[in-house]
């Protein structure tokens, strides 16, 4: 009896020690190579901005970064060419009218002249706050650690500007001790918790792709002190954004034609990608295609060349495509189809525009109506830019972006209907009901 309780204690033991240990295995295995830390021959404190200290340990990634400083090829819809779209597009004038955009609106290039680049843009003047800063320099993690985000948004652009140095550099993606990616935005790590999330718990793979929203995603500047906020709390798709806007009756500026309250979308890299693309439903990362596995001699690692995947496709797209050429002509044909239907979004949001303007000149619109037009142009106008200040052409994600223009279509025509309505035109509107 004493014996077989003995062997069944044992058996017991070695069932839960061999648990353990496996649990421990696979816990190790999913890490990512930084969280068990990578060998450095030289310590680089806690948050460093420059990233040439950084670069003594880790030549390949360096060598790699410095190549977007120099970057200058074009492709059909990107690239590193710093175009004004505004000349490219005379409509964006018309339609960004009164927000600046209309003034000064360039194509992005690489991450070393984000901190060049932000300083050129004529929208900037002496009420710019220093939030402009949030996504342009390696100084900011150790900014935001010293005097805490809300004292660095409060501060003037051109007083903050002081303490600011260099572009972006490691500290905006790297922990120094350990290497491993992290989130160093307060707004992101904010913006996730007001959604539940906490990154601290996300897999190796996602942070691949969620260190990128430090930066590549919609924002705005909430109150006097223009603290950076990431409108996520309902979600981050377009309708949940514009219903956040709309709960808040938040406006970035008023629109200088049709007069309805507007917001500027950013750059919803990441909202764009994670709705439900057909490769973030794969798994895929958006490191996979901007920062693939490159060989130097015997080294393999991450280019830290970020730029278009097109003009790296053999080894962006080749890593899962066997046939890359066929890859690229499928995203050449995506992208001239949401070029075209932006085009038709643009002329319908255009129309909208204009007869909202001529509208208000009659002598006695209904004013009622014509706040109903403006605030529809706001909606369609804001779905529009979801799409078009996103970067990828739709690439992202084609079906929900060629989803959000057609919406946006709708909209804006409904905002034309409602202008005629508002100016007392005889002519027969249906209004929806039967
Ligand atoms: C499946 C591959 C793939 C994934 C994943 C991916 N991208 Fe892209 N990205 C592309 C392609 C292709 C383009 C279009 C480039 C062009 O038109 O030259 C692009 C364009 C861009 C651009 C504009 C580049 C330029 O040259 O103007 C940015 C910025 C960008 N992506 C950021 C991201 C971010 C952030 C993520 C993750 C949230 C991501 N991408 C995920 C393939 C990808
Ligand atoms: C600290 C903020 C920040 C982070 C983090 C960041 N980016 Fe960027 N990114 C920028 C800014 C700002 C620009 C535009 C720089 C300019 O035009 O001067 C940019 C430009 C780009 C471009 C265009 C490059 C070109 O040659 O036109 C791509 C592609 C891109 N980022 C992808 C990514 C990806 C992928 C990640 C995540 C691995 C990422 N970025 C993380 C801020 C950031
Ligand atoms: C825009 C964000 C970003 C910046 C800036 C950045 N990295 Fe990385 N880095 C990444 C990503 C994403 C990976 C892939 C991590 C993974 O697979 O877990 C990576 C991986 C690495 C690795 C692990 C080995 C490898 O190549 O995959 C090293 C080492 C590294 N980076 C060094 C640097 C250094 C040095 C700098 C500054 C010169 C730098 N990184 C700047 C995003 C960044
Ligand atoms: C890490 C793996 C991976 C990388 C890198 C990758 N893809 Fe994909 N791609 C997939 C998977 C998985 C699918 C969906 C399943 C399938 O069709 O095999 C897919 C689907 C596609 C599709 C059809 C779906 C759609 O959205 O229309 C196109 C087009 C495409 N990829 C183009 C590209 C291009 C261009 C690149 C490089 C810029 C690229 N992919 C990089 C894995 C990848």
């Amino acid at each position: 009896m004493r014996r077989s309780i003995s062997i069944i204690i044992l058996t017991g033991l070695i069932i839960v020690l061999t648990a353990a240990l496996t649990a421990a295995l696979m816990y190790i295995n999913n890490q990512p190579v930084s969280n068990r830390g990578i060998n450095q021959i030289f310590e680089v404190p806690a948050m460093e901005p420059d990233s040439a200290q950084w670069g003594l340990n880790f030549p390949n990634q360096y060598s790699t970064f410095l190549l977007t400083k120099t970057n200058q090829n074009r492709t059909k819809y990107g690239g590193s060419f710093p175009y004004s779209k505004l000349e490219i597009n005379p409509r964006l004038v018309i339609l960004y009218a009164g927000s600046g955009y209309d003034i000064d609106y360039n194509e992005e290039r690489g991450h070393l002249n984000s901190l060049t680049d932000v300083r050129s843009i004529e929208r900037i003047n002496n009420k710019t706050p220093g939030t402009c800063y949030s996504c342009k320099s390696s100084d900011n993690p150790g900014l935001w650690a010293k005097m805490g985000m809300a004292e660095f948004d409060k501060t003037m652009f051109s007083e903050l500007g002081k303490n600011i140095n260099n572009p972006i550099g490691c500290a905006n993606c790297h922990e120094a001790s350990t290497m491993r990616l992290v989130v160093t935005n307060p707004a992101l790590d904010e913006a996730l918790k007001s959604q539940g999330k906490d990154w601290r718990t996300f897999t190796r793979q996602e942070m691949r792709t969620v260190v990128c929203a430090n930066c590549h995603v919609e924002y705005y500047f909430a109150g006097e002190g223009k603290y950076l906020t990431f409108p996520w709390k309902n979600g981050t798709r377009i309708e949940d954004i514009t219903a956040y806007y709309d709960n808040i009756g938040f406006k970035d500026w008023q629109h200088a034609i049709s007069g309805a309250p507007m917001i500027k979308i950013q750059h919803p890299e990441y909202e764009m990608y994670t709705a439900d693309s057909t490769h973030y439903r794969a798994g895929v990362s958006c490191a996979d295609c901007h920062m693939p596995y490159t060989r130097e001699g015997a080294a393999k690692f991450s280019t830290h060349d970020v730029k278009s995947p097109l003009l790296n496709a053999n080894l962006a797209c080749g890593a899962c495509h066997r046939d890359v050429e066929y890859a690229t002509y499928r995203a050449a044909t995506i992208q001239s189809q949401v070029q075209m239907s932006m085009n038709v979004t643009e002329d319908a949001l255009i129309a909208a525009i204009k007869t909202i303007k001529a509208a208000s000149l009659k002598p006695d619109p209904d004013m009622k109506v014509l706040a109903e037009a403006r605030q529809l142009h706001r909606e369609a106008q804001m779905r529009w830019d979801f799409v078009a200040a996103e970067n990828s052409m739709g690439f992202h994600n084609p079906e929900e972006a060629l989803r959000i223009l057609l919406s946006s279509a709708d909209l804006a025509r409904q905002a034309q209907l409602k202008a005629v309505q508002a100016a007392g035109s005889p002519a027969v509107i249906w209004n929806g009901s039967h």
